[in-house]
Order: structure tokens, then C-alpha cells, then sequence
């Protein structure tokens, strides 16, 4: 289905992103992380184009297998590893590395023959959602190592919950808490996003996991001003066309709810795109967009197809199209007039809106 909103990917800003991860931890591997159909992005357009990585990062086996079976050699991470013993069938074939979070996970390598699987085993400690107990993580190990279904190559992997956030001090505690468990095991060790990547060089270690910065988008949404200090590049433009330009006198009431009165008499443009492509329903009056190089800001409620900005001193005809986000305007600005995070907005336009 073919909607008049679309998403264009722009190839060279994820090459640069990804560059910026490995400049900033330019000690470690890379495995881009392209989970969610790389947040909207496109899982397979992605991959093919950032063949720079050192390998890939999945959230389920199907993401996988869509994967691997488009003929990618580059080691996938698979993070929320198996979940009964087809899964283990499938890694095993297509050469895996799966994420064990959880003591449960392990009954299902007893009673088959596969090729031993790769595998990282996740602890938590502190985000508390995947991985298992700190203190248990020697045993674990040593179960692992020993297993014959399972490559003695094992990785050792946790993830930070407040990395975006600079001032906050959890996540120093993480990677204490961290090392004291795995600091006598030689194991690889992987703990980075991309907050930590950019600002915690201590969780570097020998694979970091750039997820959203890839895309173009800050992972420090609390830190306004520093938006371009990290040199990343928007990797997808959301754009629709301008479908209507109406003129109002002051006082007259723009959309549902009657939310928005025109200060003064104003020209108005409707936009093609709403919440059913992704644009987020809860952006505020004010929220910024980009119209023939000049900026424009929507005025009362998003619609499900189409949203009303002011164009006011704005030349601008029917037609053109406006860059909801993009090179323009950054979808950090729109999801902080959201009161969201870049992630849901990108996963819900690329995932939703006609390509371009
Ligand atoms: C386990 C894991 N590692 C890495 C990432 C990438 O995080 P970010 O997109 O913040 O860089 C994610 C994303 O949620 C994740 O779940």
C-alpha cells in the first residue's frame, strides 16, 4: 500500500555513523545493531550497507534467519537468544551467536547433536530485564565451557541502563559490578550502546553495540545543546506533501478539539502524514518542520493522515514537500515536542510509510 508520506534512507550518513562509533571506541569491534528492521531503517538495506561492521546484533532468531539466508557471512548476536530447541536447531545451522540470559535456557541444549553453538552469556547487573545473577556467573561459565553443544569460544556481555544519562552514577556501579564478576574470565566481554560508546569509555571492552546513533539520532535526549557535538549524520528523512494551503483570520480554530485559535490571520498548509504513518500523535503545537529551507512548526493536533503547520512569512505552495525530519530537522527535536525518543518515532515511520 502506497501512502503519499515517505521515508528516504540516506546510505552515506550510516556509513559516517558508523565510523563515528568505531573512532570513538577505537579499540573494539563493531556489531551494528539492526534489530526492529534496524529501527525502521530496513534489516536488509542496512546490512548491505554497513558492511563496515564486524558483525550484526538481532533481537530473535527469525530477525536471524531473514538475515543470514540474504547471504551475510559478518557474526550475528542474536539478543534474546533461544527459546526452545528448534531455535538451537537454526543457530546451530546458520552459525549464531546467541544471548543466555537465563538458567532456563539451558535445558534445551541436553538430548540433541548440533554443532556446537556460539554463544554470550548475559549478566545482569542492574538493568534488571535480561541476564543472569552476578554471583552465578562463574558456574554458569565453567557449565558452558563444558558443554558439547556449546563453542568454548563464549563471550560475556551485560547491558547499561542509564548511560544516557552522563551525571548519573548507576552506571559506574554497572561496570563494577561488571568487572568484579567477570575480571578472571579471558572471555570477550561486550557492554556498550551508544551512550556508552560516546561518553563511558569504560564499558568499551572488545565489542561495543552502536544501535541508535547509527541512525543519526543522539542517544542523550536530556542534553539539548550538545546534539551535533558527535558529528553523527540523519540516516532517514520523513517527508510528505503540502495538500491544501488555507488563509484564517485570527481567532479561527485549526483541527480536532478546536485545539489551536490563529493568533492573527494566517495561512495554514495541510500536510500529508499523520500518526498512521508514524508521525506522532502526541507532537505539541510548535513542533518543528522544513519547507522549501525555511522552518515552519505544526499547529494544533496531529490527524491520522495529515497534520496543519502555520505558514505564516512561509512561501510555500501546494505541492511542495515538507521534511517532517531529517537533514533539516533532527527527529531528537520532534520526539523531545513528542515527549518521546527518536527510537519509537523511526521504528514507527520506517515501519509504516512507503519508501522512497
Ligand atoms: C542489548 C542491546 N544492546 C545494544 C543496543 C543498542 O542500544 P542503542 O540503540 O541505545 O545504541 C540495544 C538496544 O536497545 C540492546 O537492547
Amino acid at each position: 500500500m502506497r501512502r503519499s508520506a515517505r521515508v528516504t534512507i540516506h546510505p552515506q550518513a550510516l556509513r559516517h555513523n558508523l565510523q563515528q562509533a568505531k573512532l570513538a571506541a577505537p579499540h573494539a569491534k563493531a556489531l551494528a545493531v539492526i534489530k526492529a528492521n534496524a529501527y525502521g531503517h530496513g534489516m536488509l538495506e542496512v546490512a548491505n550497507i554497513l558492511t563496515d561492521a564486524d558483525g550484526y546484533a538481532v533481537s530473535c532468531i527469525p530477525e536471524a534467519q531473514t538475515l543470514r539466508e540474504s547471504g551475510t557471512q559478518h557474526p550475528i548476536l542474536v539478543l534474546q537468544g533461544h527459546q526452545n530447541q528448534s531455535d538451537l536447531l537454526i543457530a546451530s545451522k546458520l552459525d549464531l551467536r546467541l544471548v543466555i540470559h537465563s538458567k532456563d535456557q539451558l535445558a534445551f541444549f541436553d538430548q540433541i547433536q548440533i554443532q556446537p553453538i556460539k554463544v554470550a552469556l548475559k549478566i545482569d547487573t542492574g538493568m534488571h530485564r535480561l541476564g543472569i545473577k552476578p554471583q552465578d556467573t562463574h558456574s554458569l561459565y565453567t557449565l558452558l565451557q563444558n558443554h558439547p553443544n556449546i563453542d568454548p569460544d563464549i563471550w560475556l556481555m551485560t547491558h547499561l541502563s542509564c548511560a544516557d544519562e552522563l551525571e548519573n552514577n548507576y552506571t559506574n556501579i554497572q561496570l563494577e559490578t561488571f568487572k568484579q564478576c567477570s575480571a578472571q574470565l579471558s572471555a570477550p566481554k561486550s557492554i556498550a550502546n551508544s551512550a556508552g560508546i560516546l561518553a563511558w569509555s569504560a564499558s568499551h571492552s572488545q565489542w561495543i553495540r552502536p544501535g541508535i546513533m547509527l541512525y543519526g539520532s543522539s542517544p542523550f535526549r536530556h542534553q539539548k545543546k550538545d546534539q551535533n557535538k558527535y558529528n553523527l549524520q540523519a540516516a532517514m528523512t520523513l517527508s510528505a506533501p503540502l495538500i491544501a494551503i488555507h488563509q484564517f483570520k485570527k481567532g479561527e480554530p485549526i483541527g480536532y478539539g478546536a485545539s489551536f485559535l490563529c493568533p492573527h490571520d494566517m495561512q495554514v498548509g495541510i500536510v500529508a502524514c499523520g500518526y498512521a504513518d508514524g508521525y506522532p500523535r502526541h507532537a505539541e503545537t510548535g513542533t518543528p518542520v522544513n519547507i522549501n529551507r525555511q522552518e515552519a512548526y505544526t499547529v494544533g493536533r496531529v490527524s491520522m493522515d495529515m497534520i496543519a503547520i502555520s505558514l505564516h512569512n512561509i512561501s510555500a505552495k501546494v505541492g511542495d514537500l515538507v521534511e517532517l525530519w531529517g537533514t533539516k530537522v533532527s527527529v531528537d527535536r520532534v520526539a523531545h515536542h513528542a515527549e518521546t525518543i527518536s527510537y519509537e518515532l523511526l521504528c514507527n515511520a520506517g515501519n509504516n510509510c512507503t519508501r522512497n
